[in-house]
């Protein structure tokens, strides 16, 4: 959808665990390899919690940084949107909680579940309402705690995933240029079953027999998953640009979700996007669900790839299965 909104991003922040899980390590208990999962995936290291960690204390150190790298103070924040599907409880919700870790006033704060898209549908609900007027600067954060969904025995998805918090300090515009150009935003959830936790929600319950059984954990169809992502992934980009006007080649970058260095290199090549355009940091993270893009989005500010009034395209997809895209003129 072609939009005109006058929203600007003032700052961003991130956090990952200490603690570095390199190939090797799974290499030592599982039947894989360093060279299968660099050549299949592009990762080579991922981050993970430890034990007593928790998702929370990713979220506040990444919300912590981006109110500095903004230059601002908790107290001025009047929104808190967490994407994330995995909360540090069921209840309260994430971004209540963070609320009161970052010691931010009495604001409206919630989660928002999407998966891997999830941040950018954050985003652009907290830019809604700063265009309404119903905030004045808001938080998104990206967090995961993925390594406590992971079956640490299946070699087809534990390999593939990290831990992580990635955040950005949004308000409205104080240069007229900075705007929001266009977004695009859908889900099919006939695809649900490609990418889900089966136990744990209000259908069953946490038993015996779920934690014997292993329903705890995420199980995905990778196959039909990369099919999906690489179409999906070159139709919104194309569908994003035009909406807004613009060509493909005036993309400055293209912050796509971290899922795979094949599906990223394969949908750009369908889009007409030289690498070069591309910021990919798969091969540090992993798979951080919600948290791909905004981390992404702040290595990318840090690492000055991103100049004043350059264009800027997140796209992401996951799990529901859900699609997301912001452009942006920076
Ligand atoms: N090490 C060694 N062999 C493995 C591993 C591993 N870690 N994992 C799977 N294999 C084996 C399989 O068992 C299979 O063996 P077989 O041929 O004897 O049956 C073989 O490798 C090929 O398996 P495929 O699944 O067909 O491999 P593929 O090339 O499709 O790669 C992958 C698998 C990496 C999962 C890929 O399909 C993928 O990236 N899919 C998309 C995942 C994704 O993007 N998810 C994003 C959403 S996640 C979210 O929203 C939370």
């Amino acid at each position: 959808m072609k939009l005109d909104w006058a929203v600007e991003i003032a700052g961003t922040g991130l956090s990952v665990p200490a603690h570095v899980v390199t190939n090797a390590d799974f290499a030592q208990r599982l039947d894989t390899s360093d060279e299968w999962i660099v050549q299949r995936t592009g990762i080579h290291e991922r981050c993970m919690l430890r034990d007593g960690e928790g998702m929370l204390g990713m979220a506040t150190e990444a919300g912590r940084r981006a109110l500095q790298n903004a230059g601002m103070s908790a107290a001025e924040i009047d929104l808190i949107i967490c994407g994330t599907f995995t909360p540090e409880h069921p209840l309260p919700s994430a971004a209540c909680e963070l609320q009161a870790a970052l010691g931010c006033r009495w604001v409206q704060a919630f989660d928002l579940s999407a998966a891997c898209s999830g941040f950018v549908w954050a985003f652009i609900t907290a830019a809604q309402y700063v265009v309404t007027g119903l905030a004045r600067t808001a938080l998104v954060v990206g967090v995961e705690a993925l390594s406590r969904v992971l079956d640490m025995e299946d070699r087809a998805t534990c390999v593939l995933f990290g831990d992580g918090a990635g955040a950005a300090v949004i308000r409205a515009s104080t240069d007229a240029r900075r705007r929001i150009l266009a977004a695009r935003l859908g889900a099919d959830g006939s695809r649900g079953m490609l990418i889900w936790v089966p136990a744990g929600g209000a259908k069953e319950p946490a038993s015996h027999r779920t934690v014997a059984e292993r329903l705890h954990y995420m199980r995905m169809k990778g196959r039909e998953v990369y099919k999906f992502a690489v179409s999906q992934m070159c139709d919104i980009i194309h569908e994003t640009v035009a909406e807004a006007g613009v060509r493909v080649e005036d993309l400055a970058l293209l912050i796509p979700h971290q899922s795979n260095l094949r599906i990223i290199e394969s949908a750009c090549e369908k889009a007409g996007i030289p690498l070069e355009r591309v910021l990919v940091n798969i091969d540090r993270y992993g798979n951080t669900s919600a948290a791909s893009v905004p981390i992404a989005l702040h290595e990318a500010r840090q690492g000055r790839r991103i100049k004043p009034g350059d264009l800027v395209l997140l796209v992401a997809f996951g799990a529901g299965l859900t699609w997301g895209s912001v452009l942006m003129r920076m």
